[in-house]
This record gives structure tokens, sequence and C-alpha cells, in this order.
């Protein structure tokens, strides 16, 4: 197919499986990436993957005129995968001006550029945090959206309703997609995820105290109304999300869409608890972890987990991954960043 695909964010965890996903459907496409959470070195093995590096502008969206000049000169851009964001809820309640202004500022300007240069189609990373603790589980596409529980939180709200608007009132399409929790690596163990300092997410803290990097886990609370007391959520493997994002991007591409702006939950539909994902790490890779269990975690949902039925009939895409394979390529990655993989 002529023309690009612009991946914002692109260096990122889950940008990065999707261009590679992108490549490998035989896409031409360019990357848009300030590298504030991201290192360029993971374009390199990208290029390892798919055996070429993808096009890359360092560029932060933030700024107008940068984001101008970019659409002057590829001229050619069919559609915009928009994975920009900045991403940690703690971060996000103690400087919250950070997080309003990064990440609606660029939602801004990319939308007007997109306007302004006649580019309709844009795939929005939107979160499973929009429906806070829902009413009814699993929770379907139509549940209400809660007032968030973070700055965080509100720019994802924020943005849907800066899209919907938006393509209300132009040519602008959009597809918003709202991740479960994405975790796991690329089979290759050479992309994954790459917390800057302490991570913030379950998946992260397992792999990092099992490698010895960290000296304890801690399982945030076990009385919860749950069977085991412990929080569940819905583990998305970062694969089938990148291919989630290649299918809602055609869909528009190939005026499949039933509606200018539509809304997707992207979960596996199954709800694993903090020690169920423990016990099954455990198993999978035969390494005992040090945890203990400490008071909750300030915000957290007890219990969330997708209906998948309306992206699985109209996306056409299921996720297929099971817990037990996610945590192994999350270990493999971590292995591989132990062993000095991005240093080479
Ligand atoms: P990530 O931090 O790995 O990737 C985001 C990328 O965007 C980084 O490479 C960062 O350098 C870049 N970036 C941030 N602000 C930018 C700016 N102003 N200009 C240019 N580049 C900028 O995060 P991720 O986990 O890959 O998340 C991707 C998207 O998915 C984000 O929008 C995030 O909010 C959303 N999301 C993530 C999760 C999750 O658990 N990982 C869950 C739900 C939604
Ligand atoms: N947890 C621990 N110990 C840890 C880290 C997490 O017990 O060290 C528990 C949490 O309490 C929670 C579960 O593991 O019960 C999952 O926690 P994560 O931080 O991995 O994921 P969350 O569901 O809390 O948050 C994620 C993203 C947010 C996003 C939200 C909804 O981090 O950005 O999903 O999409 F807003």
């Amino acid at each position: 197919m002529a023309g690009k695909i612009v991946v914002t964010g692109g260096a990122g965890y889950i940008g990065s499986h999707t261009v590679v996903a992108l490549h490998q459907k035989g896409y031409d496409l360019v990357v848009i990436d300030n590298l504030v959470n991201s290192s360029e070195v993971m374009l390199d093995m990208i290029a390892k993957i798919t055996g070429q590096r993808p096009a890359f502008e360092k560029l932060d969206l933030c700024d107008e005129s940068g984001v101008r000049s970019f659409f002057t000169k590829y001229d050619d851009i069919k559609g915009v995968i928009h994975f920009a964001a900045l991403k940690a809820v703690g971060e996000s309640v103690e400087y919250p001006l950070r997080y309003y202004h990064n990440n609606l500022v660029s939602l801004v300007n990319l939308l007007r550029s997109m306007e302004e240069f006649g580019v309709r189609d844009l795939v929005f990373s939107s979160s499973c945090t929009v429906y806070g603790q829902p009413d009814q589980l699993p929770v379907n596409e139509q549940a209400p959206v809660k007032k968030a529980e973070s700055p965080y939180g509100n720019t994802k709200q924020i943005s849907e309703e800066i899209i919907e608007e938006t393509v209300r009132s132009s040519s602008i399409r959009a597809i918003s997609l709202r991740y479960f929790n994405p975790i796991g690596a690329h089979e290759s163990g050479l992309i994954g995820e790459l917390p800057l300092g302490v991570p913030n997410n379950l998946v992260p803290f397992i792999t990092q105290t099992a490698i010895g990097k960290l000296p304890k886990l801690r399982v945030f609370g076990d009385d919860y109304n749950t069977p085991d007391g412990t929080c569940i959520r819905d583990y998305i493997d970062v694969n089938d999300l990148a291919g989630a994002h290649v299918v809602a991007i055609e869909r528009m591409l190939r005026e499949k869409n039933d509606a200018p702006y539509e809304v997707f939950n992207l979960g596996t539909g199954k709800g694993y608890s903090v020690m169920e994902t423990i016990k099954t790490f455990e198993k999978v890779t035969g390494v005992n972890l040090n945890y203990e269990i400490t008071g909750r975690r300030a915000g957290d949902i007890e219990q969330v987990w997708a209906d998948t039925k309306y992206a699985n009939l109209k996306l056409g895409w299921k996720a297929e991954k099971e817990l037990d394979e996610m945590l192994k390529t999350a270990w493999r990655w971590e292995k591989n960043l132990a062993a000095g993989i991005l240093d080479k």
C-alpha cells in the first residue's frame, strides 16, 4: 500500500512492538519520539528483528511548528498511530501540569496538523483506567467512564473527548483502543519494556526482583474481595496488542469502520490475581520470588477484566497468548537486559 504510517512513541514499549508488526505486514512507516522515556537503541533492536531500521524523527510533539514541519517533510502520510504520552500514574499525581501539558498539547498539535495536511486516520492509545472500578464485570465499551483517579487517567479521558469532538467537526476518523494490562516482550528477546528507575507495574517488578535488581516484591494488599484477596487484572500480551493496532488502522484505511469514531477494549477477557501471576511466573521460570504482602496501594482498582466481544467481532481480532507465555517472554527480555543486550 502506498503511503506511510506514522508511529508516535515508536521507540517505547508498545510502539516498538507495533513497529515490528507493521513492518511484517509490509507497511512503510516513520517513528516520531522525543526519547523522554525510551532510547534510540530500541530502533537498532527493531532492525535486528525486521532487517530494517525504521525511519526516525526525534521530535517533541508539544513543539507545534516541529510537528507542522514533520507533516511538510513527509507528504505521503496515510495514518497515525499515537502512542506518545507520559504514563506513570504516581508521577502524574506529583506533577499534574507536566502530564496535562505533554499528553494533551501533543495530541492537539497532532490533530491540527492532520487536519491541515489532510491526514484522516488516527489510532489512539487509551486505557481501561477510564472505567475506574466498573459496576459490572467483564466491562464492555458501553460502561460509564468514571471520574479519573489520577491526572494521567484524566489525560486519557480528556484525550478521548478531544478526539471525538474533532472527528465530529472534521474529516478525521479515529479509533481509541482501551488497553487492559500490557505485559510480555517480543519472542526474540530483542525488544521489551524498559522502565526508567524503579518500575511501577507488577510484571517488570517481578522480573527485576527475580534477576536480583530489586530486593523484594511487595504485594499490595491481600484483603480485597477476590478469591485469594489480591487484585485481579486482565494481562494482555504486547504482541497481541501490537497486532490490534495494525487491524485498527487498516479498518479505517479500507473504509471498514462503522462510524467515524470507534472505541474498543483490548484485553483477553480473563482476569488473574497478583498471587496467581506470581505463582505462574515461578512455575514457568523455576525462579522463587522473594515477596511479602504489604498494605494496599492508594488508588488501586480491586478487579477488572475486559469484555472482548465487540473487538473480537468488529476488528476480527482476538488476543492469543496465555499468561505463562507472556511471563516467559518478559523473563527472557529481563535476562537479556541483564546480559547487556542493549550495550552491544
Ligand atoms: P512508553 O513510555 O514505553 O512509550 C511512550 C513513548 O512516547 C516513549 O518512547 C516516549 O519517549 C514518547 N513520548 C512521550 N511524550 C512524547 C512527546 N511529547 N513527543 C514525542 N514522544 C513522546 O509507554 P508505553 O507503555 O509504550 O505506552 C504507550 C501508550 O499506551 C501511552 O499513551 C500509554 O499511556 C498507553 N497505555 C499504556 C499502558 C501500559 O500499561 N503500558 C496501559 C494503557 C495505556
Ligand atoms: N502490584 C503489586 N506490587 C507491585 C506492583 C503492582 O502488588 O510492585 C499490584 C497492583 O497493586 C495491582 C496489580 O499488581 O493490583 C497490577 O498493577 P500494575 O501497576 O501493573 O497495573 P495497574 O492495573 O495498577 O495499572 C496499569 C497501568 C496504568 C493504567 C492502568 C489501567 O500502569 O497506567 O493499568 O489501564 F492506568
